[in-house]
């Protein structure tokens, strides 16, 4: 399947937009492409308990997975601010449930997403916990 990271970022993009960040007002982004080609959006959403966030990358994920989706090819991930916002470890185990190592993981900024960083989810987080 051919991959085209700009799509998944624009996807993210959108998303970010939709991101509910009251508290930390840092907006994140991020999209899942399916095996059968469709894209999964998803955004952060925070709660005033705070601990009850859901991260961008797993509204993603649980939002496919409620669709029946269940193997993704590619993730995309943006965010305010001027940082490449590489996922959080809790995102990073939740997309290997559904990911390959091999899988590309393209991340950049909003404010620039055409210079992205392009990594695998195997080299963002080896040895992933299984049973
Ligand atoms: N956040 C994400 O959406 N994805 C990550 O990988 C790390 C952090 C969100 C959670 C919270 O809404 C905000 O960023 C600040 O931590």
């Amino acid at each position: 399947m051919e991959i085209d990271p700009q799509l998944l970022l624009q996807a993210a993009a959108e998303a970010a937009k939709n991101a509910h960040a009251p508290y930390s007002n840092y907006q994140v982004g991020s999209a899942v492409l399916a095996e059968d080609g469709s894209i999964f959006p998803g955004c952060n959403v925070e709660n005033a308990s705070y601990g009850l966030t859901n991260c961008a990358e797993r509204t993603a994920i649980f939002s496919a997975v409620a669709k029946g989706q269940r193997t993704f090819k590619a993730v995309a991930i943006v965010a305010s601010g001027n940082t490449i916002p590489y996922p959080c470890g809790a995102c990073r185990q939740v997309l290997s449930e559904f990911c390959e190592p091999a899988t590309p993981v393209y991340v950049a900024s909003i404010s620039n997403p055409a210079t992205f960083d392009q990594i695998t989810l195997g080299e963002l987080l080896p040895k992933s916990f299984r049973f």
